[in-house]
């Protein structure tokens, strides 16, 4: 054993890189290179998740033993609660003490006891453009330049910030990309060599000036999420690639799919003599008309190629009829699904157009007889092994609707692989079936990673839109959709340019998987120390805006791990969770947050949701588990800038809130004088120490809104009358 402690630098990419090759330490062992230590560990999760009381935890995934250590990359990523999150945690805190020294001038940052800082509200949209954002898509993701701010301006390097409604794992990349120097200075502020960091403000005189407020490098980061398929994104957005190896091995999958279904995606060219290579297929829904019952396509019916547009009304091809969309009737068709022995209805559906390719020059035809012979000869094979079988939901089969997404007549799916056309089928199971089969994990998952984005492109769930100029993942967000009209893509037009840009994503920015670790289950009972956090980002699940369990499932079909739906705080109706349901869940995820925060620490919580009512139960919730907001703001889209909300029923779209753990015994001589006037005293002036004294604009000093007697009553009354009935101890095991 060998328990030494790495230095903590500024900068991220120096700080204990994994070497594959090369002896590897973690944790205070040291192991002959990263494929031992990872076999060490997956046998110490291995005999934990033998033990029944560990399988116990809240929002413990729902996965065989194998699927989870599979997906795992212990003890930094398991697809299960973390059993080496407090070990970190005492790792990240001892060498705090090597926290390189700099000289801030006047401003010295302080440590743990003169932690001071205000309340901070930044644009939580700014860096959507940016290509690490766009690596890999998620419902309401959060970019990690514009939650850098926040890190920088809350915490120090080498501090530990914490998400746990972490989605893809963008604060661990901001907490990462805090140690990147050029990162930093794209964000507008100057970075000395000594590494402080300076921010341009307005003195007095109404002269810029550049003052320091942070220091250059990496952050730590727990992160968390209930969904497997969203920690699995997480780990693979904040841990490195080797991108050499990952280009070869992505390009040798691709190749060998096309010896295996190359045929599939070929056409014959107008000429009748020269192949094409197709990139899309258009299909389309058949409908029968309503005055001779006869079939038609609608594509064909209702397309004015020339103009790019569909047509409101067109004929029937048998009567004459004029018709619209909304007079036709989907026609359904039964088909013997040999995987399940039975048969089961599906819309009908017809090939329309084929778009392919002659030496790099775009063409596009009317499928003909080849055409449909190929797509009859592909139906008759049988599903590739590496499809997932599994019932939308693990529903039983007597229960039609699956969940809040399904729709009859478009979400009306049984199962997974029922979403996939049968070349598509074919295609996607060659490819995930190849990835799956590596050895290596860090390339299997990279290579996962990369082929689970274009899962949903690859199914009836892409929509074919006339004027789209690439007809890649044109899914819509949010719902299972499906769509009348279908672009059906080959991988190749599917994964290329996806290929590419993970190459350049994964060349620029290095992760280094000792700044984090991943953990899956309910936040309200992740198995972390209490009182380890400095600084908590999160951006929870608002209402019911987004099934999450119901969107993922899909993708964690295909990873073999699924989310456990009881603690998924959410408003659902399949799941019998309403507001008040919702608000516990909240309340116990905002508990789990206030247990694991230090005192005197922030948490910020972005809100974008237009609902007062949800809005309500996550202030209600958080104030309940302890915190006391200091502020919220609304982003002023024109202006760029942020506005206190002194209104507090009033909702915006991109609302933050700032919110902190009271510090210094306030929680004991609260719960002694809470009903006396010095305990109200008490409060007023614990809780200012936290607001801004003054606030300037330009050279002119500004109204402090969150120090208006009236605002701090609406954030302290909730307080008092919460407290003076249940006083909310700290301690977690109280609970
Ligand atoms: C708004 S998303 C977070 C997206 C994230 N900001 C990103 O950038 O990708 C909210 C997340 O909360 C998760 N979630 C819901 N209930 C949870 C719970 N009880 N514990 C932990 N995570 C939960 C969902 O799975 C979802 O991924």
């Amino acid at each position: 054993m060998n328990s030494e402690h790495p230095q903590l630098t500024l900068d991220h990419h120096s700080d204990t890189e994994a070497k594959v090759n090369g002896p590897v330490t973690c944790l205070g062992l040291t192991f002959e290179n990263d494929a031992v230590r990872r076999a060490h560990f997956t046998e110490e999760l291995r005999s934990r998740l033998q033990d029944p009381e560990f399988r116990k935890i809240e929002g413990f995934p729902i996965g065989s033993d194998e699927d989870i250590l599979n997906l795992s990359d212990p003890p930094y990523y398991t697809a299960c609660p973390n059993p080496w999150i407090a070990d970190f945690i005492d790792e990240w805190e001892a060498q705090k003490k090597n926290r390189p020294s700099t000289s801030l001038g006047e401003r010295t940052l302080s440590e743990v006891e003169g932690y001071h800082r205000e309340p901070f509200a930044a644009d939580v949209s700014e860096g959507k453009n940016d290509p690490i954002y766009n690596a890999h898509s998620y419902h309401t993701k959060v970019p990690h330049k514009a939650i850098m701010r926040y890190i920088l301006h809350y915490t120090e390097p080498g501090d530990i910030v914490f998400d746990g409604f972490c989605g893809t794992g963008m604060t661990g990349v901001a907490a990462q990309m805090c140690g990147d120097r050029e990162v930093v200075m794209s964000l507008g502020y100057q970075v000395k060599p000594d590494g402080i960091i300076l921010q341009e403000e307005t003195d007095e005189d109404g002269k810029k000036v550049w003052r320091p407020f942070s220091k250059l490098g990496a952050r730590r980061a727990v992160l968390n999420d209930l969904s497997p398929a969203a920690t699995f994104i997480a780990y693979n957005y904040n841990t490195p690639v080797d991108v050499a190896a990952f280009e070869k091995e992505a390009k040798r999958i691709l190749k060998e799919v096309e010896e295996e279904c190359g045929w599939m995606y070929e056409t014959l060219h107008t000429d009748g003599k020269t192949k094409g290579k197709i990139n899309y297929t258009v299909w389309s829904e058949i409908f029968s008309c309503p005055n001779c019952a006869s079939e038609l396509s609608f594509l064909d019916e209702a397309l004015d190629a020339q103009n790019k547009q569909v047509l409101e009304s067109f004929s029937c091809p048998s009567c004459g009829t004029v018709l619209s969309k909304k007079s036709l009737e989907k026609v359904e068709q039964m088909v013997f699904d040999k995987k399940l022995n039975t048969t089961f209805t599906i819309n009908k559906r017809k090939p329309s157009i084929i778009v392919y390719e002659i030496q790099g020059k775009k063409f596009e035809k009317v499928p003909d007889a080849n055409d449909l012979n190929i797509v009859e000869k592909i139906s008759s094979l049988d599903i590739p092994e590496s499809l997932p079988l599994d019932r939308m939901m693990h529903a039983s089969m007597d229960m039609e609707k699956w969940g809040d997404k399904w729709r009859a007549g478009s979400a009306s799916f049984t199962h997974v692989y029922h979403i996939f056309l049968p070349r598509a089928a074919q295609a996607l199971g060659s490819l995930w079936g190849k990835a799956s089969a590596i050895d290596d994990y860090e390339l299997r998952n990279a290579l996962l990673y990369w082929l689970d984005q274009s899962i949903w492109g690859f199914s009836i769930l892409n929509r074919y839109r006339l004027r789209a100029y690439s007809h890649v993942n044109q899914y819509l967000t949010g719902v299972y959709y499906v769509p009348s009209q279908t672009a059906e893509p080959t991988p190749w037009y599917n994964l290329e340019g996806k290929l590419k840009r993970l190459i350049k994503v994964f060349s620029h920015f290095s992760a280094n998987k000792n700044l984090i670790a991943v953990n899956t289950n309910s936040i309200s009972n992740i198995p972390m120390p209490n009182e380890c956090i400095d600084y908590i980002f999160t951006d929870p699940p608002f209402g019911d805006n987004l099934a999450y369990s119901e969107l993922n499932f899909i993708v964690e079909a295909f990873l073999k791990v699924f989310t456990e739906q009881k603690s998924e705080a959410v408003i659902s109706k399949s799941q019998r969770k309403e507001l008040l349901q919702y608000y516990n869940l909240m309340k116990d995820c905002f508990y789990g947050y206030y247990d694991a925060l230090k005192p005197g620490r922030w948490i910020t919580v972005e809100f974008s949701n237009t609902k007062a009512s949800v809005w309500n139960s996550i202030q209600t919730a958080l104030t309940e588990a302890g915190f006391i907001v200091a502020n919220v703001s609304a982003l002023d889209k024109k202006q760029g800038s942020f506005n206190a909300v002194t209104n507090t029923t009033s909702v915006k779209q991109d609302l933050v809130i700032s919110a902190y753990k009271p510090n210094g015994g306030f929680e004991e001589r609260f719960q002694k004088e809470a009903q006396t006037e010095e305990g109200v005293w008490d409060f007023v002036h614990t809780h200012l120490k936290y607001l801004p004294v003054t606030k300037q604009q330009g050279a002119l000093l500004q109204f402090v809104p969150e120090r208006d007697p009236r605002i701090c009553s609406t954030r302290w009354w909730p307080i008092m009358s919460v407290r003076v009935t249940s006083f909310r101890s700290p301690a977690r095991n109280s609970r």
